[in-house]
């Protein structure tokens, strides 16, 4: 069975077909066209321009999809589309369900709609048996959007247990990078400066890590860095390289800190990572090193990088889990949650 994965919840516009076979999801396509360049000039995503831009995209890349998984000419050999239907931007999510419902109408395929955050989960399913998942698993759901734990008992038991009172992970560290003139989004310049930089140098708080539940806070961070970045009187290279060590230590370390207090208390038999910030090595290494040194018996999975950010493949590889709706009822939900 191949499913076409549609994905247009913020700034990229994706296009993927994922291909199940009795072992395994095998990612045979997945094109990725985004608008980063035009928001990197504004610092952000301006909602109208993402949609716009998504307008021009969405047909190339769909085709470029069909094309690359070694369709035939003429009617695609495709079982189901898929598309994400929230959370998002509602002019951008529009773009994506008009099309898959089109295309579910014409090639009279079900349609089959996806949650974003379901997508970020399920990227640790393409390229391996999803079998070899055991659950309960915890997820961590961390992107520019979205800073969230679930515990997955089973497909389709997924319950939501904390996430962010205020900013996204992803989204403090891009507006801390905006702080210091980091192109957006700031996520992996953020990184790569932190390899050289003194991660002891500021001493910047770690928001709710003790706290009883499993809640994040980062506005207080990003507060603490704009202080500290007002207080230096010049921001030299080095001053930057510090600075983006000190905040991705701060950040990592609550993150790691709420999931593995999650995996201990629903004694997790895996962990799962999803979404663009854990595509930090840092965060990837960290965390697979304390789960080693806590001897706790868990698995810890995550997508291949170009997987962990915006992508119609894990919108396909949701959906395989999904179930489908009919083309006329389906609509955009821009605040969908778990
Ligand atoms: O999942 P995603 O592509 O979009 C949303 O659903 O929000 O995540 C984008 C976020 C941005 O905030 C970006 O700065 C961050 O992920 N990001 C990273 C890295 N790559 C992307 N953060 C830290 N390290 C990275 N390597
Ligand atoms: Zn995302």
């Amino acid at each position: 069975m191949k499913i076409l994965g549609i994905e247009t919840s913020c700034d990229e516009t994706s296009a993927a077909i994922v291909e199940s076979n009795k072992s395994s999801l095998n990612l045979l396509s997945n094109i990725v066209a985004s608008s980063v360049e035009l928001h990197a000039k504004t610092g952000g995503i301006i909602p109208e321009n993402a949609a716009r831009e998504q307008l021009r995209y969405i047909i190339p890349v769909i085709k470029e999809a069909l094309e690359k998984s070694e369709q035939k000419k003429g009617m695609p050999d495709i079982d189901a589309v898929a598309i994400t239907v929230g959370p998002g931007l509602m002019g951008s999510l529009v773009v994506g369900v008009e099309t898959a419902r089109v295309l579910s109408y014409i090639w009279k395929i079900p349609l089959i709609p996806v949650s974003h955050l379901y997508g970020h989960i399920y990227a640790n399913f393409i390229g391996r048996n999803p079998d070899d998942i055991p659950f309960p698993a915890i997820s961590l759901v961390v992107s520019g959007g979205h800073t969230d734990l679930v515990v997955i008992k089973k497909h389709k038991d997924i319950k939501w247990i904390g996430g962010t009172r205020d900013d996204a992970a992803g989204e403090a560290l891009d507006k801390i990078g905006r702080l210091i003139d980091l192109p957006y989004p700031a996520g992996p310049t953020i990184e790569k400066l932190a390899l050289e930089g003194d991660p002891k140098r500021f001493d910047l708080p770690r928001p709710m890590i003790g706290s009883p539940d499993f809640d994040f806070s980062f506005s207080g961070l990003k507060t603490a860095a704009l202080r500290e970045v007002k207080a230096i009187k010049k921001l030299d290279e080095q001053t930057k390289r510090d600075l983006c060590a000190s905040v991705q230590k701060a950040i990592i370390a609550v993150l790691i800190r709420k999931t593995l207090k999650a995996a201990r208390k629903y004694e997790a038999k895996s962990i799962l990572l999803g979404g663009g910030v854990t595509a930090n090595q840092s965060l990837r290494d960290e965390l697979e090193l304390e789960i080693e040194n806590s001897k706790l018996k868990i698995k810890l999975f995550v997508p291949t990088k170009s997987l962990c950010t915006d992508n119609g493949a894990m919108i396909a590889a949701a959906a395989f889990f999904q179930k489908e709706e009919s083309w006329k009822d389906m609509q955009a939900s821009p605040s969908l949650h778990f």
